[in-house]
């Protein structure tokens, strides 16, 4: 028991640091209606009734709900709930028997905290499927407790689903303070180093090879690694998340997406280490609209063209966001020695606040000095900057357009751009390089920089085509 209250305390600091607070009641973890039940008893009493569906006993109630959602509570299937013990097993039971048939729905309820193991949770599944998460969800505290035989990429995957909803008044707990304090992480090592040799941690909940998904309300937090990620889906749709870890959480992005098309993420809150949002290769058709980034990196597209690889990123749209306390705002990066392209990207009405590079390209992207310069580049063409406005960092300049030696950035537009000192000096400095594009309105600080008309590309046009 001495040890069960020595890591609910933990717990209850952790939530208290953290500021996943879109709704207050949110984070708040409930201790007092803890359950202790035999676990073993209770799995093997649940094998014996998913031997027998589709019964009609408690664990297929009909919820109150319009529609005809059946809830599978894993609670019933052999979840202990008290923060400690192992409730994988339940989980996975609860998944099968909730995913086999039509509008079930995975309840996690309120009041309970589940600690479960890297799982991968295999669609498809009946249609109307509903992860409801009420409860604390937490994988296993830091690298030493992670079992050896269990991913270290990844935490919670949800894999071949189409028309799943997840949500609910819950948290993900990540509990990545220990995984963040590995030697070979940046900021956060002894010497702060990235190159301490393998840094393998786990990103908390990955959808992949999906469609049709829905994230909603839940908040997650304390990430070990990105929060979300969506790989090789379709019709993404996030709305009214909080996402929250400290500032100095290293690779803690906020929502992470590649290889996905026709996503939306509406009204969501997201403060942590690293990009608020990022966006990979092989994404396009994005629409983010009121989110709330701070403080974080900012909204990336990229990194992209890492090793000479292809990368087409297209169509994407930012709206009416506030970015506030953040190393940068709107961000392009790409790493020397790309192809491909990045294009049609809007950004309009944007509020900044205390934000170093608010807009910047930077097509020189590196983590060490040592990257050469090569003469392939991901071609960056179409970026519309209408109302960004605010206050920016003065030790970096606001505007900043780093674009390839050998592949200009074109069709740059910017209009209502002005951006003034949170404190101290105007920084007078906006620096374009081979960056091609108009200025609709006079900006604030002034560009002069910009080039105009189009350059004459030097390289094929293939190797932009997407
Ligand atoms: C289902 O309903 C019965 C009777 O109303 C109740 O006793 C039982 O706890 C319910 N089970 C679940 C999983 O909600
Ligand atoms: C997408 O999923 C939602 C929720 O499950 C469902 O209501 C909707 O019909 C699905 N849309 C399509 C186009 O399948
Ligand atoms: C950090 O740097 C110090 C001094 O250079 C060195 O003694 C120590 O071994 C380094 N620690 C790690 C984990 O690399
Ligand atoms: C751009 O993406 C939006 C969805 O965000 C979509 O409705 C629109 O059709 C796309 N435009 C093109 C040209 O693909
Ligand atoms: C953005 O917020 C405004 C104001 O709350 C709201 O009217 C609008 O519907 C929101 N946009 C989306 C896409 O949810
Ligand atoms: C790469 O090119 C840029 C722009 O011409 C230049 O400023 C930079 O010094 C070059 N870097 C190296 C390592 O040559
Ligand atoms: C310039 O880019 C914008 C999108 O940012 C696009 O709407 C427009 O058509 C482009 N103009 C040209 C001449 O390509």
């Amino acid at each position: 028991m001495g040890v069960l209250i020595g890591s609910l305390v933990r717990i209850t600091v952790m939530v208290g640091v953290i500021i996943c607070t879109a709704d207050p009641g949110k984070a708040a973890i409930h201790f007092h209606k803890r359950k202790h039940r035999a676990s073993a008893s209770r799995s093997a009493h649940v094998d014996h009734q998913l031997s027998q569906l589709p019964p009609t006993n408690s664990y297929y109630n009909k919820s109150t709900s319009p529609g005809s959602a059946i809830v599978f509570n894993v609670m019933e299937m052999g979840a202990v709930g008290d923060g400690k013990t192992d409730d994988t097993q339940a989980f996975k039971d609860t998944w099968k028997a909730a995913c086999s048939v039509e509008s079930g729905t995975l309840l996690v309820p309120s009041d309970n905290i589940f600690t479960i193991r890297s799982t991968i949770f295999s669609g498809p599944c009946g249609t109307g499927f509903v992860f409801q998460l009420d409860g604390v969800l937490m994988p296993p505290e830091g690298p030493d407790s992670w079992p050896e035989s269990d991913s270290k990429q990844q935490w919670l995957v949800f894999y071949r689903m189409d028309g799943m909803v997840f949500t609910g008044q819950g948290t993900i707990e990540g509990n990545g303070e220990k995984w963040w304090n590995l030697p070979c992480k940046p900021h956060k090592g002894p010497n702060g180093s990235t190159l301490g040799g393998p840094c393998e941690s786990p990103t908390m909940i990955r959808f992949f090879m999906s469609s049709n998904i829905t994230l909603r309300d839940v908040c997650i937090e304390n990430s070990p690694r990105f929060h979300v990620k969506f790989d090789g889906c379709e019709d993404v749709h996030i709305e009214g998340v909080s996402i929250s870890s400290p500032a100095l959480s290293p690779n803690t992005d906020g929502i992470h997406i590649q290889h996905t098309k026709y996503v939306t993420i509406y009204n969501s809150m997201i403060n942590n280490g690293d990009d608020c949002i990022s966006i990979g290769p092989g994404s396009s058709n994005i629409d983010i609209q009121n989110i709330t980034c701070g403080h974080s990196h900012g909204i990336s597209i990229g990194s992209l063209g890492v090793h000479n690889t292809e990368a087409c990123v297209s169509n994407i749209t930012v709206k009416n966001c506030v970015i506030r306390n953040s190393d940068n705002g709107l961000r392009i990066k790409t790493w020397q020695g790309g192809m491909g392209s990045v294009t049609r990207i809007i950004f309009d009405n944007i509020y900044m606040e205390n934000v170093r590079n608010c807009i910047i390209i930077d097509q020189y992207y590196c983590f060490t000095k040592g990257c050469i310069n090569q003469t392939s580049a991901v071609y960056v063409d179409g970026i519309t900057y209408t109302n960004v406005k605010g206050t920016y960092d003065v030790r970096s300049a606001p505007i900043h357009f780093a674009c390839s030696d050998t592949v200009p950035c074109t069709n740059i537009t910017m209009s209502e751009v002005e951006l003034l000192p949170f404190k101290g000096q105007l920084v007078d400095d906006p620096y374009c390089w081979n960056t091609y594009g108009v200025m609709q309105t006079v900006t604030i600080p002034p560009i002069s920089c910009l080039r105009q008309g189009k350059p004459q590309l030097l390289r094929e046009h293939s190797v932009y085509t997407c």
